[in-house]
């Protein structure tokens, strides 16, 4: 079976017994077998300041900038305050659209399910939130709409669906979710390993750039893992292996050029590998001259909380380095 498509959910309400939070957990239960849902946390979340959104960024907004860029899909379940969507949803959106161009949102399918204790209510916070879609450039579900009213009377003090014909009315939309994000995404998903392996370039060239955040995203934070280096030593566990790349990470600076050449791989159950050759031309911070670098490479991933995670990366140095 291909990989299932990987949904982020984020929940707009913050209370522990919120309505909404129950609901997409509704939602995930309801998905079907194409879809692998997680709710992504908004509460850490600092308010947005672009003040803050230099060299270092917050490490919530990194953490939660990563999960979505990790994510093939979006789904959105948020009450409404005061006919719009709540401010810690807004704070995610803001987050997660900054510094520009580095959207995390863009080109991401998208849906709403916004949520109300009344009969009337849910209309305003789902239409001010299709609103944001514009701008971000999310590409957003349109049928069917789902404005859950009387949400206080579907739930069991356990905060399971009472009612088979809500579970239905979950798994219709569930349904038609899955197949809008195969129709944005194309029927391999992007968490197929052939789309993967692209993804996997754009990554290795911000690296090559000096930013390791993209790169931490697809880490393993599982042992076993190691690294073997071009230095020649044995980096193992995951921790020690995610910090060994952030280092290497800021030895550069921008800008840089990467180019992976692929001789083979294969994805088979929860194992994936792929080995070739990356051709780099970097630039070493304090170094004026540009350093072009032909490196021999095996990496191997495993497939984990609905994603590709590098778990062993094999470098060394292929033929002459040279100063470009
Ligand atoms: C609300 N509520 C609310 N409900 C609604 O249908 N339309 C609205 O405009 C508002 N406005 C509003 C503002 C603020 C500040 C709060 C705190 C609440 C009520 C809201 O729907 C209710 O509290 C839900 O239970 C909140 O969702 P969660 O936390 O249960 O997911």
């Amino acid at each position: 079976m291909a990989n299932p498509f990987a949904v982020a959910i984020l929940v707009g309400s913050l209370r522990k017994e919120s309505l909404s939070r129950k609901l997409a957990n509704a939602l995930s239960e309801q998905a079907p077998e194409g879809l692998s849902c997680r709710i992504v946390e908004i509460g850490d979340l600092a308010l947005y300041n672009e003040d803050l959104d230099g060299d270092a960024p917050p490490a919530e907004w990194n953490r939660f900038r990563a999960d979505i860029r990790q994510a093939d899909a979006v789904l959105f379940v948020t009450p409404e305050y005061n006919r719009s969507i709540p401010g810690c949803l807004k704070n995610a959106v803001d987050v997660g659209s900054r510094p520009p161009g580095k959207s995390v949102f863009s080109g991401v399918p998208s849906g709403v399910v916004s949520v109300t204790p009344y009969k009337l209510g849910a209309f305003g916070a789902n239409h001010a939130l299709r609103q944001t879609f514009a701008f971000l450039d999310m590409p957003v579900m349109q049928q069917p709409e789902a404005y859950i009213g009387g949400a206080g009377e579907l739930f069991d003090d356990g905060g399971k669906l009472k009612s088979d014909e809500t579970r239905e009315f979950l798994a219709k939309f569930m349904a038609a979710f899955g197949n809008w994000v195969k129709t944005v995404r194309g029927s391999s998903g992007a968490q197929g390993f052939d789309a993967f392996l692209a993804q996997r370039e754009t990554i290795a060239q911000a690296y090559s750039s000096g930013d390791a955040a993209p790169l931490d995203a697809i880490v393993t934070s599982q042992d076993p893992a190691s690294f073997f280096s071009p230095r020649g030593d044995a980096v193992r566990g995951a921790a020690a292996v995610a910090s060994s790349y952030r280092e290497g990470a800021a030895m550069f600076e921008p800008p840089a050029r990467s180019r992976l050449e692929i001789a083979q791989s294969r994805a088979s159950g929860d194992l994936a590998f792929w080995s070739g050759f990356q051709f780099a031309d970097v630039h070493m911070k304090g170094k004026k001259e540009a350093t072009s670098m032909k490196l021999r490479i095996t990496e191997v991933f495993r497939f984990e909380q609905g994603g590709w995670k590098l778990v062993h990366r094999h470098a060394d140095m292929a033929g002459d380095q040279k100063q470009a």
